[in-house]
């Protein structure tokens, strides 16, 4: 009855769409991920975890916090196992890749001088 799809377009500066490199991260971890899969994880975490707080940034806990997180979030959100899995890959691969990995020139905007 209710499309919550609107949702996931607004106010998604602090969930960051994930990229090529986030995907090439995430396949070396758990082979076989598609770009789908974290896109889904990004759209659950957006959709189930919303509803009684508002949205953790990702960088906001590590990735071991993730993964004890989600799975004590679980019940509440009412999550299916592999929801919980798709969203500990996407948060955990969102932070995980946070600080390193993304330097090869990949998207990064360079060096514009932010004022
Ligand atoms: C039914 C309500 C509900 C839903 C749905 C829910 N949470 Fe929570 N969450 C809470 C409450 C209440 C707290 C604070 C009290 C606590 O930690 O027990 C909390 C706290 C948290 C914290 C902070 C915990 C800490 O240790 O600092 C994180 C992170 C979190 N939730 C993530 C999530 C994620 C991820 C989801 C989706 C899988 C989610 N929540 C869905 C109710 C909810």
């Amino acid at each position: 009855m209710m499309t919550g799809v609107l949702l996931l377009t607004s106010c998604a500066g602090t969930v960051p769409e994930p990229t090529p490199s986030h995907l090439q991260w995430a396949s070396q971890q758990w082979p076989g991920t598609r770009m789908e899969d974290l896109m889904k994880g990004r759209q659950l975490y957006v959709l189930k975890c919303s509803g009684c707080h508002s949205l953790h940034r990702p960088d906001e806990l590590s990735p071991q916090q993730w993964e004890k997180t989600v799975p004590e979030m679980m019940t509440r959100a009412k999550l299916t196992q592999e929801e919980a899995m798709l969203i500990v890959r996407y948060l955990v691969t969102v932070t995980e890749t946070k600080e390193d990995s993304l330097g090869e020139n990949a998207s990064t905007t360079g060096t514009r001088s932010g004022q």
